[in-house]
């Protein structure tokens, strides 16, 4: 689904089309001389029309994600629904305590450890590990950008996943629980020859190679020629298929003017295979591929396995890695496909563009295996209702902890434990304690009319990127992070405390 409405320079608001089921729509709009900017259709437009068309040129709209929605009445009654079950940790039950994950009460948890924290439902990451590993086979890959801690490392271990880490932090986190390092696949766009020669020295299953100077630099490392075949370090090509996926713009990652790879349609891939086949050093065994993240359409996976493949089949190699980037529903009515869906839309085009059977095919999700298990939850301290503005509801925690609505412009649904299933009648926006306007946790949320001070307010769907994204910002510590299982909870990272925030000052 992709429509584009193109203004005619100076022209006034004469789009081609109108704006399809405006108000329904996250759009992106493209402004000269502005940075892209996402938001609903409707303030989309009213932006543009404040403009009067001076300063942009072309106005692209298009969804961001397919929900379900059939025209505005829809709209405005899912959003006052209470959030939908699949937003919500598989083991969510409603009590008498209000909303339990893992058999315990979040309102409670939140007593007891305090706010802002994170619950992550243990047992809905380890079934969507053991989806992963079914749908794609031994060498998926959990990609541990999107949520890593210790014991979140031994868990997807566990579960039979090798893990993705993109620096040398991430390396470690995963050495230091003991993951063999042979389970290990090592990313970065700028692998710095220190991550690089550490990643020899403990013999990292895998090296995504990214740049023909990591290719210099690997040469050096290696001592060429002396290692036996076997014992040489394995390495893919990461190339950028020229396929722009419908996401924010800064996660998305296989169009051709990208930081990340070498372009199939420049000739650099070819080269790039080229110079690491003849490299003595290393031994390439692959193709990798990663078009962005939160792609809800398959057929964008589709599109860009076609070209890697025909990219792929002829060089005789024996691993294709399609990356990850399956999207995960945020707020009611988004529908997402499954990993099994994804990875036979995946292999389906692989085979049809020549593929040999038996090459492992093999995939690196990180957000579809984390985000829905986490929940945040904040404790609400000022609740300022702005005569014919808004209502701005703050809570103790804010863009430190949860920096996608600033970043990508990204919705959450917000809701009371106490009161999982009530309602949400009242338009609010929530915002953080942060000394910044631009501290949004969620821009239009919906909570119930009863919604007071001392409330504990959760957003859901906040698993992935989040805790992994978190910063000290206004010296803030990070909250805690707890794994709920079986009526357990788990202390699994403590939250940080005054003293941390002056430990590495000299
Ligand atoms: C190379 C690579 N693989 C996998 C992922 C994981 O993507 P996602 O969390 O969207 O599944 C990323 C995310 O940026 C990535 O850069």
């Amino acid at each position: 689904m992709s429509w584009d409405i193109t203004l005619a320079p100076q022209a006034g608001l004469e789009p081609a089309h109108p704006a399809p089921e405006a108000g329904a729509l996250s759009t992106e709009l493209l402004g000269l001389g502005q940075a892209p900017i996402v938001a609903s259709a409707d303030r989309a437009l009213a932006w543009v029309r404040r403009c009067g068309a001076v300063s942009c040129t072309a106005v692209s709209v298009r969804p961001v994600s397919p929900r379900r929605v059939d025209g505005p009445e829809t709209l405005a009654r899912l959003a006052a629904d209470p959030p939908e079950p699949h937003l919500l940790p598989m083991t969510a039950s409603i009590g008498r305590g209000g909303l339990a994950v893992g058999g315990v009460e979040l309102v409670a948890l939140a007593k007891q450890y305090g706010t802002p924290l994170f619950i992550y439902d243990e047992e809905h990451i380890r079934v969507r590990c053991r989806e992963a590993v079914a749908a794609w086979g031994d060498g998926v890959a959990y990609a541990t950008k999107a949520f890593l801690c210790t014991a979140m490392a031994v868990l997807a271990h566990e579960e039979g996943l090798c893990l993705d880490v993109a620096t040398g932090g991430e390396l470690h986190v995963a050495l230091s629980v003991g993951v063999p390092p042979e389970r290990l696949v090592l990313h970065g766009n700028n692998k710095s020859e220190a991550e690089l020669a550490r990643a020899l020295e403990v013999g990292v299953g895998r090296i995504v190679v990214d740049s023909f100077d990591e290719i210099d630099r690997l040469g050096r490392l290696t001592d060429a020629g002396s290692a036996p075949r076997a014992q040489r370090p394995r390495v893919l090509v990461r190339v950028t298929p020229g396929v722009e996926v419908h996401t924010h713009e800064f996660v998305r990652t296989g169009q051709e003017d990208s930081k990340f790879g070498f372009s199939v349609a420049s000739g650099a891939a070819s080269k790039a295979v080229a110079a690491l086949e003849l490299a003595p050093g290393v031994e390439l065994v692959g193709v990798h591929a990663h078009i962005g993240s939160q792609v809800f359409d398959v057929g964008h996976f589709e599109e860009a396995a076609v070209i890697l493949a025909e990219f792929f089949a002829p060089l005789s190699l024996s691993e294709l890695v399609v990356g990850g980037g399956l999207g995960v529903a945020y707020v009611n009515g988004e529908q997402t496909p499954t990993q099994g869906e994804w990875a036979q839309a995946t292999r389906d085009a692989c085979e049809q563009a020549g593929v040999a059977p038996g090459t492992r095919i093999t995939a690196e999700p990180g957000r579809s295996i984390v985000a829905t298990a986490g929940i945040t939850l904040y404790t609400v301290g000022t609740v300022k209702e702005l005569a014919g503005i808004r209502t701005y509801v703050a809570v103790d925690g804010g863009m430190s902890d949860n920096p996608r609505p600033v970043l990508y412009g990204s919705g959450y649904e917000a809701f009371l434990p106490r009161e999982p299933a009530a309602r949400r009648p009242r338009a609010v926006r929530v915002v953080g304690k942060h000394c910044e306007s631009g501290d949004v946790i969620v821009a239009e949320a919906r909570v119930p009319d009863d919604l007071v001070v001392g409330d504990v307010l959760a957003t859901p769907v906040t698993g992935a990127y989040g805790y992994s994204m978190a910063s000290n910002y206004n010296k803030v510590p990070r909250p805690p992070v707890l794994f709920v299982r079986g009526g357990q909870a788990r202390l699994v990272v403590r939250g940080e405390t005054f003293e941390d925030l002056v430990r590495l000052d000299v």
